[in-house]
């Protein structure tokens, strides 16, 4: 069944463990998510980039999602969306039938510029008001993310900071964080502690120093009541970037969250893991490894099923290791 993002967290609260939110942009990612889920009856939650939107259009994701609700009857499933860069875009998705929607009033419009705080104060509020009027759950997002070792926001196409940040930008302030949450009444709160989007968040495997784990403890004990969102949060495996090397791949050396280090975040408060680059990994690396060992193949569907099943393995992973198997 379609829950309410809120829902699906207060009881993650309630029964301490997180959830990853997964990002989809076709029918192989969400049928491997929903196989994953329904193995470990675990809930869901599928959510949509601008980018998805523009790959697969609205219709076709609300669509392919609204299958899985069917499909999956017994399954709670949560439909977000990710990063709205505006008031009117969060408008438009939950129009489309999204029941939960992110604003990101971090960085301005152009998803590049980061944002006065007054400005992001301004818009989250703007859009918790007609959203919660009609039981939608609102995340919003304060801090930049950023890698706090390289200072970079990551991918170069996506949503994030263009050129370097400065140190303390990419740190949420707890206190600020307490302000920013009783002047817009938002849900959920995403913070940055360190990681960016896409492949390329470190490069080395991050320690205290490059990954402020220890943060999110803080900014909890200043709002119990406000779930915390990670995002950037790809482990990015070193298993499949070695599949993806040895089968013709250029990618170089690099590190993302370790899964114990997220499995931490959740102890402090974290509710909601934002994950998309791993899939995007897995699914690669079991392409890659199909074509090559198997030159004459043409069906899409032979090279798709080791792709899905690839990614199936990576969400069955993290359901386990934050503990919402079971938990549907
Ligand atoms: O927000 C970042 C997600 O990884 C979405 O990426 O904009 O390429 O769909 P995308
Ligand atoms: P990754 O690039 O680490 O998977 O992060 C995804 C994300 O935060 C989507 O909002
Ligand atoms: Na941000
Ligand atoms: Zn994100």
């Amino acid at each position: 069944a379609l829950v309410s993002m809120r829902q699906l967290l207060d009881h993650a609260a309630e029964n301490s463990y997180g959830l990853p939110a997964f990002n989809v942009n076709n029918l192989e990612q969400v049928t491997a998510i929903m196989e994953a889920a329904a193995e470990l009856d675990s809930p869901v939650i599928m959510q949509a980039s601008a980018g998805a939107r523009k790959y697969a259009g609205e219709a076709f994701l609300r669509h392919l999602i609204s299958a899985a609700v069917e499909a999956y009857p017994n399954i709670p499933i949560v439909m977000h969306q990710d990063h709205g860069q505006s008031p009117a875009v969060c408008m438009a998705a939950i129009k489309s039938g999204f029941s939960s929607v992110m604003m990101d009033g971090s960085l301005m419009e152009d998803g590049k510029t980061p944002s006065s705080y007054e400005y992001n104060v301004a818009v989250s509020s703007e859009v918790v008001k007609f959203s919660h009027s009609i039981g939608v759950t609102v995340e919003a997002e304060l801090g930049c993310l950023g890698s706090l070792e390289t200072g970079m926001a990551g991918e170069e196409d996506g949503i994030g900071a263009e050129g370097k940040l400065d140190h303390s930008a990419m740190l949420t302030d707890p206190e600020q964080a307490a302000d920013f949450v009783k002047r817009t009444q938002c849900d959920a709160l995403a913070i940055a502690i360190g990681t960016s989007h896409g492949a390329y968040k470190f490069t080395r495997k991050p320690t205290g120093d490059i990954l402020a784990i220890d943060l999110i403890k803080k900014i909890h004990e200043r709002l119990p009541n406000t779930h915390l969102v990670m995002h950037g949060s790809s482990s990015v495996p070193q298993d499949l970037l070695a599949i993806i090397r040895e089968y013709g791949g250029d990618i170089g050396e690099t590190y993302g969250v370790p899964v114990e280090e997220i499995v931490q975040g959740i102890k402090y408060g974290v509710r909601k893991v934002n994950i998309d680059t791993d899939i995007r990994l897995a699914m690669t690396a079991a392409i890659r490894k199909y074509m090559a060992e198997n030159p004459s193949k043409f069906d899409p569907r032979d090279y798709l099923k080791p792709a899905r099943e690839a990614a199936k393995l990576i969400v069955k992973a993290r359901f386990e290791a934050f503990g919402c198997a079971g938990q549907a």
